[in-house]
């Protein structure tokens, strides 16, 4: 079955390109290849693949309002995609493209008041696209740029959780803690081994098995 899973937010700066190309890392060194599409008209997965040398996957720029029509093309015999798409308030035709494609919608959130407050928008632009797609797409907030790392849960990363589960929505386990590993990666080699984009890899992967 095809693991197909896009990166979404109202806003750029959350880390969605951060998180596409580690998670396609992670999904890689599981041995799932994925194909990495980038849906972002800048580009930036695109350019982090070539300032690299070119990534141990395919990588495909398609920022265009039709990629739930086309992406099969490029499947090909791909077990897994990763979208990372462009933010929805400057392009929502293509984002809403990829949210119709992508069976598991994941929002990174940082843990602070200001992006918390973004989560009811994202929910009804959720709620719509939902209503155009044959299946429901599995929706998840993921926690990125929290204070402590996944063992410890206090403090706003706790608090956030409290507040995003009290308005309904589901949060993935897995967190991603702010690290200069991450801030500093663009444009290099990724290596996921021993990061929690691993356990990212495999709590989606669970999660679609038991869809
Ligand atoms: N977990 C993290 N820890 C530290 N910095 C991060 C983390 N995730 C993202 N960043 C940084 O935050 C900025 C925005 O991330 P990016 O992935 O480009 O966001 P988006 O694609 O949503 O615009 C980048 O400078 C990136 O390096
Ligand atoms: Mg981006």
């Amino acid at each position: 079955m095809l693991l197909s899973c896009a990166f979404i937010n109202l806003k750029p700066g959350v880390g969605k390109t951060t998180s596409a190309v580690w998670l396609a890392h992670a999904l890689y060194e599981l041995g799932r290849p994925p194909l990495l599409v980038d849906g972002d008209p800048a580009g930036s997965a695109l350019r982090w693949s070539e300032l690299a040398g070119g990534f141990p996957f395919p990588v495909i720029a398609l920022p265009v309002g039709d990629v739930h029509r086309r992406i099969d093309d490029f499947l090909g015999l791909r077990k897994a995609v990763v979208h990372d798409a462009p933010q929805l308030e400057d392009h929502a035709r293509i984002a809403r493209s990829i949210m119709r494609h992508a069976d598991e919608w994941i929002v990174p959130v940082t843990p602070a008041p200001i992006e918390l407050d973004r989560m009811a928008p994202i929910g009804a632009e959720m709620g719509d696209v939902q209503s155009l797609r044959a299946r429901p797409a599995r929706t998840a907030v993921l926690l990125n740029r929290t204070n402590r790392p996944d063992a410890t849960r206090t403090g706003p990363d706790a608090d956030a959780r409290e507040v995003l589960a009290e308005r309904g929505f589901d949060v993935l386990d897995t967190q991603i803690a702010r690290l200069d590993l991450y801030s500093q990666s663009f444009g290099g080699p990724v290596r996921a081994q021993d990061t929690a984009y691993m356990d990212l890899a495999e709590e989606l992967i669970k999660r679609q098995e038991n869809a």
